[in-house]
């Protein structure tokens, strides 16, 4: 079975699956899986149940697919997503973004653990992914799947600015604060080192991680509106002699911010 087929074959499977269409798809990074403890009359689709999806294996994350209400809306959630260091291609890492483009879902939250390499953050911030820089081999590289988007993709807004101004207004009448910056998109695993968060903070970047970029190149691709959040777990722009890092405390740090993105991703969902 080629890409396509099998991006048709998951997309048939889910929608077998739903009461109606999902207006709205989510991706929970490192931690955040708690949002979908708030997705009401929720359907769990495990990923092992749902053709050509992959096993999550990364720390905090689940491995379901999760739909219900939020925020008013019927939305599809990933509870977990799939990562290039796993040993999964760009292709495996980014099948559950075209089968969510396949169903017609318009629009894509997505978020992340990152590290953070503005000196201004701290653990336990959220900030508004505003851009990003790719770091990982391409996902659109190889032949153009012209049914989703064109072969040369404008990435010059990769973030609504729309859903970007909601969030900033959202987040001022629950009293949240926010920082706003650049995701740079690593392939990992290995965490960086104390001269690569520099260099990452050299070239632009304010919040470093292992994934959302490909994802989001997919999304974009296929013209889905796109926002990205990322919950900072480390300030990997001050490291003290004793100071390791560690994927428990990376989990840890993003559930205690958790409850803050759930706040804002709920309303700004109710608000579309
Ligand atoms: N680097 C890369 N990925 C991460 C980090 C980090 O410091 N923290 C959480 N995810």
């Amino acid at each position: 079975m080629n890409y396509t087929e099998k991006i048709k074959e998951s997309a048939t499977f889910i929608k077998s699956r739903l009461p109606k269409n999902p207006d709205v798809a989510i991706v929970l990074g490192s931690g955040l899986g708690d949002l979908a403890e708030q997705i009401q009359n929720p359907i769990v689709m495990p990923y092992a149940s749902i053709p050509n999806f992959m096993q999550s294996t990364a720390v905090g994350h689940k491995g379901n697919l999760i739909y219900g209400e939020l925020g008013g809306k019927a939305v599809l959630a990933m509870q977990g997503r799939f990562h290039y260091y796993e040993g999964y291609s760009m292709e495996q890492v980014t099948l559950p973004i075209r089968v969510m483009n396949a169903l017609g879902i318009s629009t894509l939250f997505v978020s992340n653990a990152a590290g953070g390499i503005n000196p201004e953050f701290r653990v336990g911030d959220l900030m508004i992914i505003e851009d990003q820089i790719n770091l990982m081999p391409n996902p659109l590289v190889g032949k153009n799947m012209e049914e989703f988007g064109p072969r040369f993709p404008d990435m010059t807004r990769p973030y609504d600015l729309d859903l970007i101004k909601t969030c900033k207004k959202i987040a001022e009448q629950q009293d949240i604060s926010l920082q706003e910056g650049v995701y740079v998109g690593g392939t990992g695993p290995s965490y960086e080192t104390p001269a690569e968060y520099k260099y990452f903070r050299i070239i632009g970047g304010d919040a470093v991680g292992m994934s959302t970029v490909p994802e989001v190149i997919v999304a974009r691709h296929g013209s889905m509106r796109v926002f990205g959040m990322s919950v900072i777990t480390n300030e990997g722009f001050n490291f003290t002699h004793d100071f390791v890092n560690d994927e428990n405390d990376v989990v840890e740090a993003a559930g205690k911010a958790a409850k803050k993105m759930t706040v804002l991703f709920t309303e700004m969902i109710r608000s579309l």
